[in-house]
């Protein structure tokens, strides 16, 4: 009894020594960021939205520049300076030709830059002739957004774009709007709420929001499409991980990243990760999980639409110094009800420099693995002188009766 109850507990503090990776405690590397955010900097007008993150690190800074003005986009530049500071000529940049209205001055500190916009919202129904009836897209540049200065939290790093379409025909958003929640990080760690993403200091979260907006067709569902931004020289690829199912998102087996890699080296150099569920819920339980899908990868031959902050910064050089990239997300599947119930749709991703955080085993899990992994080996480590002393032991009991 003694020693195969000391092996499982062996296991069992190596399996939560193993585990706090997955909490991402500390983080890998441990390092932090002071990260500060601006809005509209150098512009004292409400009626565009420009939120610059600042994550200044040990020897460098990460800025974020997330926008609404032209389609919802995020502009994310690495810099190898501590003080690396971001230049905007706003005349030029409200102007028809914003190119090279935003910069990051010394333009010699950057290392790195990319940009994801989200482009559009399809909604479609499938006929009964499996034949997809798509509905009028929602064009994401051609939407009114709401000055994002009152949702500014210093504290929490979190800021949110609500947007509804300048003309709604269809009166879908008569009483529903579309978001983007950001959320910065100044260290590693795991978000509470599902889908319980990891994240480190070189990443920020982006969490699209669809509430109250009535579907057109009585089964349909959204799609949502993100284009990404590259410098050339740089290959975007999508990744599928599969795990094992885990408190952190029960039932949800798959994470995708859309990652940048250098062709040079091979080496990754940012990232847009998301795990395949999207949830009908404010609060989201795990029955509140609507499944996501990722279709077609358009590797860098796609053409962008307007994003005024893209052209600023990358100039007009599509095909010549920078390349678009774009793919689809769906949401719903054979659960496609629960929109439509609820009424509710939110879909979280990380988006950030570097490699993208690594998933390990959570504890209950490794512990749940260790116990049923480690019984047979503790049976063969330890068989023997269980036999032992169960037999030692028998002898002992049936003494006094003899
Ligand atoms: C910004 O504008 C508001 C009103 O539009 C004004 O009250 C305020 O003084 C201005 N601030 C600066 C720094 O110009
Ligand atoms: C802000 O800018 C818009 C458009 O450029 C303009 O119509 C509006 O009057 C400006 N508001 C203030 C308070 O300056
Ligand atoms: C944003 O809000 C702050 C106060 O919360 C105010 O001082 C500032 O003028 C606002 N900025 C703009 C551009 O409206
Ligand atoms: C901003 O851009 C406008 C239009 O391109 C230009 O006339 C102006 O000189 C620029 N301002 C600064 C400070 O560079
Ligand atoms: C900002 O976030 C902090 C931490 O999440 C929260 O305690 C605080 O109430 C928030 N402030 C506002 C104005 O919402
Ligand atoms: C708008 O929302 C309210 C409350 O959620 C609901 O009672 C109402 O029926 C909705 N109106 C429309 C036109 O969907
Ligand atoms: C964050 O980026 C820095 C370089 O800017 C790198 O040294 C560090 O390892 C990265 N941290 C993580 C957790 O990826
Ligand atoms: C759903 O659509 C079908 C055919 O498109 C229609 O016959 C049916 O009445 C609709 N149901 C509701 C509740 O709108
Ligand atoms: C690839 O290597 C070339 C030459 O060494 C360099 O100029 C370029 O910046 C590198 N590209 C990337 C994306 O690292
Ligand atoms: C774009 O590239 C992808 C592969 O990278 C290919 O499958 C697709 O057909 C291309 N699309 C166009 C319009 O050329
Ligand atoms: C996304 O789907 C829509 C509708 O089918 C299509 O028009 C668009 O080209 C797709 N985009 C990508 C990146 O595949």
């Amino acid at each position: 009894m003694a020693p195969s109850a000391l092996v499982l507990l062996l296991l069992l503090l190596l399996a939560l020594a193993g585990g706090r990776g997955g909490t991402g405690q500390g983080g890998a590397g441990g390092s932090r960021r002071q990260v500060s955010m601006q809005y509209n900097p150098g512009w004292n007008n409400s009626s565009v939205n420009l939120l610059h993150v600042r994550a200044v690190g040990p020897s460098d800074t990460l800025h974020y520049i997330w926008s609404s003005i032209g389609a919802p986009t995020v502009l994310l530049v690495a810099t190898e300076s501590r003080s690396s500071t971001l230049g905007i000529n706003w005349t030029q940049l409200l102007s028809p030709a914003p190119a090279g209205a935003i910069w990051i001055d010394p333009p010699s500190s950057v290392v790195y830059s990319t940009a994801v916009v989200f482009t559009k919202v399809f909604e479609y129904s499938e006929a009964k002739t499996l034949e997809e009836l798509f509905y009028p897209t929602y064009d994401l540049s051609d939407f009114s957004w709401d000055s994002i200065n009152h949702t500014l939290n210093h504290t929490a790093l979190t800021a949110e774009f609500t947007g509804i379409p300048a003309t709604d025909p269809s009166g879908s958003f008569s009483n529903g709007s579309l978001a983007f929640q950001v959320t910065a990080y100044e260290a590693s760690g795991r978000d509470g709420p599902l889908p319980s993403l990891l994240h480190t200091a070189n990443s920020s979260k982006v969490e699209f929001v669809l509430a109250g907006v009535a579907l057109r067709g009585n089964s349909s569902r959204f799609v949502l499409e993100v284009a990404t931004v590259e410098e050339i020289g740089v290959v975007q690829k999508l990744r599928s991980a599969r795990s094992i199912d885990d408190e952190y998102t029960p039932t949800i087996f798959e994470m995708l990243s859309l990652v940048a890699e250098s062709q040079n080296d091979s080496s990754m150099l940012s990232f847009l990760q998301w795990k395949a569920t999207a949830y009908g819920s404010q609060t989201p339980r795990r029955e509140d999980s609507i499944q996501c899908q990722s279709h077609g990868l358009q590797a860098a031959n796609w053409t962008l639409p307007v994003s005024s902050i893209v052209h600023a910064y990358f100039g007009e050089g599509v095909g010549s110094t920078y390349t678009i990239s774009a793919i689809n997300i769906s949401f719903g599947g054979e659960d496609g009800k629960v929109y439509w119930e609820k009424h509710y749709l939110s879909w979280s991703a990380l988006l950030g420099f570097g490699q993208p955080p690594k998933d390990t085993f959570s504890p209950l899990v490794i512990s749940i693995m260790a116990v049923a992994l480690g019984t047979p080996i503790v049976i063969l480590l330890v068989g023997s002188s269980v036999v032992l002393f169960a037999q030692r032991k028998r002898y002992s009991e049936y003494e006094p009766i003899n």
